[in-house]
């Protein structure tokens, strides 16, 4: 397995291209709302990624049909964007999106309440949240990689959720995915050692139910298997002798 390690011209430019996406992420956001469509979503945010100059990196990849990730409540990830599909006030919609910015890959992903939500939809994406600022804790250079998915699977564990197992996180670069895996749940081996310069994306996907998901007839929605919500928070990393530099953090 060949982990990238990125000169420091290349983590310029990633930087560059994950500050951008957050910029991206930000507009998003706001216009999450009752009565707009997941299509409509998937258009604004085709048009801010290339305003910036960018190209959105899931569309066509791997024929993905759409620029940006829109998945409602039980929808894992993945949602195919459509004009028929109306956000709701107390839904949970997670996007989901990426771009590239001279050749350099960002990726990230946020879970919005839609109006007001439960109290229960609430704490879902906030453990999922949470779950991932608990795994890059040991997300340092010396550290063995697996350490980051245990710190996740234990965080979560005495919620009772369901970790996904199916959909990991990845290194990220040149390409959208490029080695190491990076398991949200409980490893036994301990993984590759960390080094300061790789950057990797940490994709926590977790249901309020269990974890098992399946995939939709448009073979790319992935829906939780006993029709349970579901939440996504991802964040492309940079790992440094000390903290990891978040790059894709804009709050
Ligand atoms: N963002 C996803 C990931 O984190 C990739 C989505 S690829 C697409 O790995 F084709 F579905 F858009
Ligand atoms: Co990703």
């Amino acid at each position: 397995m060949a982990i990238n390690i990125k000169t420091e011209r290349e983590i310029r430019l990633m930087r560059e291209s994950c500050r951008r996406l957050a910029d991206v992420f930000q507009n998003l956001e706001e216009a999450v709302r009752p009565g707009i469509s997941t299509m409509e979503i998937n258009i604004l945010g085709d048009q801010l990624i290339r305003k910036h100059g960018c190209i959105p990196n899931f569309l066509h990849y791997h024929g993905y049909p759409a620029s940006i990730c829109v998945s409602v409540n039980d929808e894992v990830v993945h949602g195919v964007p459509r004009k028929k599909r109306i956000l709701q006030e107390g839904d949970i919609v997670s996007l989901d999106a990426g771009l590239i910015y001279q050749g350099y890959h960002s990726d990230m992903a946020r879970t919005f309440g839609v109006g007001r939500i439960s109290p229960e939809a609430q704490q879902l994406i906030d453990a999922t949240k949470q779950s991932f600022f608990e795994g890059i804790k040991k997300a340092k250079a010396g550290n063995h990689l697996h350490e980051i998915s245990n710190a996740v699977a234990a965080y979560i564990a005495p919620f009772g959720y369901g970790i996904v197992r199916d959909l990991v996180g990845h290194g990220i670069g040149t390409h959208l995915h490029e080695d190491p895996q990076i398991p949200n749940f409980a490893q036994t081996r301990r993984g590759p050692r960390l080094r300061a310069g790789m950057t990797i994306c940490v994709e926590p996907m977790i249901n309020m139910g269990a974890a098992e998901v399946e995939w939709l007839d448009d073979d790319w929605t992935v829906v939780t298997e006993d029709g349970s919500w579901s939440a996504h928070y991802e964040n492309t990393i940079l790992i440094t002798d000390s903290e990891p530099e978040i790059l894709t953090l804009c709050e």
